[in-house]
């Protein structure tokens, strides 16, 4: 027995240790090692979030694939906390289970069909070339603020019909959103939302008065006409597009010309083979996927997984870029392949939560990245990679700014 509490006693300190290496600033820099301890170890992982709550933490591709697609474990916080915990996020497809998924993802999911996107190629191509056309040197640039930034910007505004003069306030209130999480000062997190939200209900009303073909007046007309949306609902749809459109596509540009700076071998090969490019874009998203934690799901029954009991009301959530260094799943997976034959990674998600703007952002990032190689094709990166800060925040994983060095 002795013996039996001595081994539980060694499983502890080793939970704790792993619990005491995640959402570190290290674990931000590189999460790969942390994550690879937990497939092996702990797949099923009891975790302590920043927050102050407990939660489960799935690393394994094969678990990931089976909760995203396991009714049981519900995206409706309002039913897990109560209405008085809501937030601007709370009446929107991302956190709401059938049927009302289905309506509100099938009010903009028209909008974002492979051949409406695929439409929308020559002109995304132009925004690119005018970028690099406009950038303030043409010999370095901090390709976040000066390329991967503005270009899904400029995309999703045109597609809202929002203007682009603001598209500095809509960085600084998303910016807010996402790192809400780290942040210690929740009086900042709460004047955002409500300047945010009086812009967009005040966006609204003018849109009211004058619709347009952008998809904000097609949302009010919808609502207007009955019980297809409600304010609230145009609200959150709006706001998880135009926060989707800010803080995921930009890290894909970001992290995969990075993957790219380091690996000069594979850009040279890109730039040999251009028509390489889509298996660019998969390997790009599978090696730093932008998005390094699905959104939080919980259970609705208790439930029996890998042999943990997680309980009826506790919280589970994917560690998405660990399912894609999944060694059962991808072979060698730390190595950087672009010529990775079908790579089923999980960075768009699994499920009815798909990513709904998959198609748009592989299509960004395409462009981008291709016109960046083609126009500069001996970049480099000014800086030491190890010196690069990645940004905080359990959601998102991309570099603050990448100083390069374009001829
Ligand atoms: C959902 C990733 C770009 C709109 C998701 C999910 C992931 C994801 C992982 C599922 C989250 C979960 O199940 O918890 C990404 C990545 C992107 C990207 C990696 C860029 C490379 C975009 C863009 C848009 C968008 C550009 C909008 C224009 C959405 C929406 C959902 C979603 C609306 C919710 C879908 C639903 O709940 O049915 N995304 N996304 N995403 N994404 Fe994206």
């Amino acid at each position: 027995e002795i013996h039996q509490n001595d081994e539980k006693h060694a499983s502890n300190q080793n939970h704790e240790n792993t619990n005491s290496h995640l959402f570190t600033a290290s674990f931000t820099n590189n999460p790969y090692p942390v994550y690879e301890k937990l497939r092996k170890d702990e797949p099923v992982f009891k975790v302590m979030f920043p927050h102050g709550e407990f939660g489960w933490i799935i690393s394994r591709y094969e678990d990931a694939v089976q909760v995203l697609k396991d009714s049981r474990f519900s995206k409706d916080m309002v039913k897990r906390y109560g209405a008085d915990r809501q937030s601007i996020f709370s009446s929107t497809m991302l956190f709401s289970d059938p049927p009302d998924h289905r309506r509100l993802r099938g009010l903009v999911q028209k909008a974002f069909t492979p051949q409406l996107v695929a439409g929308m190629r020559s002109h995304i191509q132009d925004i690119a070339s005018d970028l690099l056309d406009n950038l303030p040197s043409q010999e370095t640039m901090n390709l976040i603020d000066d390329y991967a930034f503005p270009l899904p910007i400029i995309v999703i505004s045109e597609i809202l019909g929002v203007p682009l003069e603001d598209r500095d306030k809509f960085r600084m209130w998303s910016n807010t959103f996402i790192e809400a999480s780290t942040m210690k000062n929740t009086v900042l997190l709460q004047q955002h939302v409500q300047e945010f939200t009086e812009y967009l209900t005040a966006w609204f009303a003018k849109v009211r008065k004058d619709p347009g073909q952008d998809l904000i007046s097609q949302l009010v007309i919808a609502e207007e006409s009955g019980d297809q949306l409600s304010e609230k609902e145009l609200l959150g749809v709006v706001s998880l597009l135009i926060i989707a459109g800010h803080e995921t596509t930009v890290n894909l540009i970001g992290n995969g010309i990075l993957a790219l700076l380091e690996h000069p071998e594979q850009r040279d090969l890109l730039i040999k083979r251009p028509e390489l490019i889509h298996q660019a874009i998969e390997e790009m998203l599978r090696y730093n996927g932008p998005v390094e934690f699905s959104t939080s799901r919980w259970a609705s029954e208790d439930i029996e997984f890998r042999g943990q009991h997680i309980a009826k009301g506790d919280l589970v959530i994917v560690a998405l870029d660990s399912a894609n260094r999944d060694e059962e799943q991808f072979k060698d997976p730390d190595v950087f392949d672009i010529t990775r034959e079908k790579s089923s990674h999980l960075a768009f998600g699994k499920g009815i939560h798909l990513c709904l703007g998959a198609p748009l952002a592989r299509l960004e990032g395409e462009i981008a990245v291709s016109t960046l190689l083609h126009r500069f094709p001996n970049m480099r990166l000014q800086a030491d990679v190890d010196t690069l800060e990645w940004r905080p925040g359990m959601v998102v994983r991309g570099v603050k700014e990448i100083p390069v060095q374009l001829i």
